[in-house]
């Protein structure tokens, strides 16, 4: 039951980073202090969600057997993940240093970091739903359904694609 929490806390991470960076790069761009400062609230209450989000993770990798051929993806997430804390974190306390006002060539640099950060957390997700959904990482599924006898659409009983 523990490794349940992971699944149910990636949401709000996702969720704050993806929706905070795309507001405060579209905020800076199109010059727009209102939407940017409404996307840095996000973002940081994004980059705060990480710690509990991958706690959870360590909690999961502990608490559940890990099929052989999913153990490369499981090292990819989490590399993934650590990655994806590392930018945020540089991110956010450079910004945090600075009081808050970047110049123009820090906005730009600024910018960049926050980009890597959404492509890191569409690329830690992807690698987090492969993990699940193609190699049943955290459920029964591939046992119970070779258990119950269900058949595939060919007709063939046993374990199913
Ligand atoms: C760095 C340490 C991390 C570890 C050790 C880790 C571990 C795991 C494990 C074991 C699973 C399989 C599901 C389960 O049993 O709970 C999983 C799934 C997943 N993880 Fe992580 N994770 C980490 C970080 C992250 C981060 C930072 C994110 C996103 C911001 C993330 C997003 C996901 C997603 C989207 C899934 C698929 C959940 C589903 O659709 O059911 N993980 N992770």
């Amino acid at each position: 039951m523990l490794h349940l929490l992971h699944p149910a806390l990636v949401h709000f991470s996702v969720a704050f980073l993806i929706a905070g960076g795309a507001c405060q790069l579209w905020g800076v761009f199109r010059r727009r202090a209102a939407l940017e400062r409404f996307g840095a609230t996000l973002l940081v209450a994004g980059t705060a969600s990480l710690l509990p989000t991958i706690v959870a993770g360590f909690l999961a990798k502990n608490s559940i057997v890990v099929p052989p051929d999913a153990i490369g993806d499981l090292e990819l997430h989490e590399r993934l993940g650590f990655a994806l804390a590392a930018v945020l974190l540089l991110s956010q306390f450079w910004k945090a240093w600075r009081g808050g006002r970047l110049g123009g060539s820090e906005r730009t640099g600024y910018a960049v970091l926050v980009v890597l950060g959404l492509a890191l957390v569409v690329a830690v997700a992807f690698v987090g739903a492969e993990m699940v959904y193609e190699h049943g990482v955290g459920t029964d599924a591939r046992g119970s359904a070779a258990e119950k006898g269900l058949e595939d659409v060919a007709g063939d009983p046993g374990v199913l694609p």
